[in-house]
């Protein structure tokens, strides 16, 4: 087979068997590590669409499991007018729309669950809520451990953590009432100045220990076996460098377009929605150093350093370093849908970029030279997260008298979504009398003989919470830092003269711009 003839979707595949773990230990036994502390998780934004949507389904998935600790109470906090009852079956529906929900798991859950009115700028409440909290922890031994969990619109971060300090529920712990962790989610400020100025307020009550900034992509099983494939295996790590690897694609493509979230996103676009967090996360995995201990402080130690040997993008910037772009109508499998300026909420002649490719490079020893291709966009062809990991070709084809044109190189794609699996891309003689070569590839299936409990990624992210583990939760100095690279970018984008010229427009349902298009057609294969 020609190299041509080899396209990458259509290769032979060569299923590898995972082999069903031996330990003799129960599955269980790996999944729920460490001691689980009683407590109480409140979450501010509790008729939001984060908690019905993914929190409560989580703790309920988790309680279904066994998974949570015993006891384990959840107070919802919003200005919405609820009883505790009436809360629960908003929530009740809330959770049969996002999928369904086993009623009898939910009966006996629900007991768990209260509501308090809350006004968030108002000391009052918050005091309100410290006294309804103690009340609950008389009842129920939680020893006073606390999560609060900001499920709150951005602006409202530092308004909530400073009156939770003022009310004296930062400090649990230091005066030995139980713990207190608090739960921040992305977008962590909106450039370096205000990720700085957030930051100050959180750190007025909370240390660095009891600040949880969430980032569901580092939750995805797939994407945490990523340190376990590097790490845990001899053969796949001398290969990991610039003298074999000859670039990096990172793609986290999908159909959906902003939903009902057109004010976030006219404030935020893609390179803050995608790129400071999740696509950041991605490259310092693929790039890090191996830490001396699997342990959050040396892990995020090895990632920082990532983000610290970013090479600062170049001003202006040259051609092809980024492609920013924008979806106009088209067709998602085979639905009509507007374009992102006809979408409720969106400016007419809104300049927010839904896509990006970005190519990123690290001034480091290992990675210097490589193209690190970062790409994220909203409306296009399919559902796609990956990572492609693209060798260099062979120095010398000795097959130049049977085989015409390029041996194509070995490629490594970490299957993030749909395929959640690992393929390795590589050349083997094709059968016969003969000698031609084949494009084949080899699979491992992520789940395959797998049959334990599957952890959703917010399911994992509230576990971890509740266990204290920040290892899969970003550490303030690398927020910073990817504030750093971004910076520049983002303003250089929106104090652009002519932003127009910066800003391609792609029909929902395509690639991207076409210029991208090019550049990404062989990662999708
Ligand atoms: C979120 C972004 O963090 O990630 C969304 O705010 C995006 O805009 C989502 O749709 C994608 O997550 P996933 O897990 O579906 O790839």
């Amino acid at each position: 087979m020609s190299a041509s003839e080899a396209p990458g979707g259509s290769l032979p595949a060569a299923t590898v068997q995972a082999q069903a773990p031996d330990l003799g230990l129960p599955e269980e036994a790996c999944l729920f590590t460490g001691p689980l502390d009683p407590c109480t998780l409140v979450i501010f934004g509790a008729s939001g669409d984060l908690a019905g949507r993914k929190l409560l389904p989580a703790l309920l998935s988790l309680f279904r499991q066994g998974a949570l600790p015993t006891p384990f109470l959840v107070v919802g906090c919003a200005r919405s007018e609820f009883t505790s009852d009436s809360f629960r079956a908003a929530m009740w529906e809330k959770l049969q729309a996002a999928g369904g929900a086993d009623r009898a798991v939910w009966e006996d859950f629900a007991p768990r669950l209260h509501y308090l009115g809350f006004d968030y700028s108002s000391l009052a409440s918050y005091v309100l809520l410290n006294n309804f909290l103690q009340e609950l922890e008389r009842e129920h031994p939680t020893q006073g451990n606390r999560i609060f969990y900001l499920a709150v619109p951005p602006s409202l971060y530092q308004e909530v953590a400073l009156l939770l300090h003022q009310a004296g529920m930062a400090e649990q712990g230091v005066r030995g009432q139980g713990w207190a962790r608090i739960v921040v989610e992305k977008p962590f400020g909106r450039d370096l100045a205000s990720a700085l100025e957030l930051n100050r307020t959180l750190r007025q009550g909370f240390r660095e220990e009891q600040i949880f900034r969430i980032d569901h992509y580092m939750a995805k099983e797939t994407v945490q076996n990523v340190l376990i494939f590097r790490f845990a295996n001899t053969i796949f790590e001398p290969l990991w460098h610039r003298h074999y690897i000859e670039q990096v694609g990172i793609i986290a493509a999908e159909t959906l377009g902003v939903e009902q979230r057109a004010s976030f996103y006219e404030e935020t676009g893609v390179l803050r929605d995608m790129f400071q967090n999740h696509m950041l996360q991605l490259l310092a995995l693929i790039a890090m150093e191996p830490p001396s201990l699997f342990e959050s402080q040396r892990v995020r130690d090895e990632k920082a350093k990532v983000f610290r040997s970013l090479k600062p993008l170049e001003m202006p910037l040259p051609p092809g370093t980024v492609i920013l772009g924008q979806y106009t109508a088209g067709e998602i499998n085979g639905r009509r849908v507007p374009g992102y300026r006809e979408e409720p909420g969106v400016s007419p002649d809104s300049l927010t970029p839904t896509f990006a490719l970005l190519t990123a490079h690290l001034d480091n020893w290992r990675w210097q030279g490589v193209p690190f291709h970062l790409l994220s966009g909203k409306r296009l062809a399919q559902k796609l997260t990956r990572i492609v990991i693209q060798f260099r070709e062979v120095p010398h084809s000795l097959f130049r008298n049977v085989h015409l044109g390029p041996i194509q190189p070995n490629r490594l794609v970490i299957g993030i979504h749909p395929e959640e699996a690992i393929t390795l891309t590589f050349e083997t003689k094709n059968p016969g009398a003969l000698v031609c070569l084949r494009r084949v590839t080899m699979e491992f299936p992520y789940y395959q003989n797998y049959r334990g409990p599957i952890l959703e990624a917010y399911e994992k992210s509230l576990l971890d919470v509740i266990q204290g583990d920040q290892m899969l939760f970003w550490r303030q100095d690398a927020v910073e830092l990817a504030w750093q690279y971004l910076d520049p970018l983002i303003r250089a984008c929106e104090t652009c003269p002519d932003p127009a010229r910066l800003l391609k427009f792609y029909p929902a349902g395509s690639w991207g711009p076409p210029e991208a298009a090019e550049v990404t057609g062989p990662w999708r294969g």
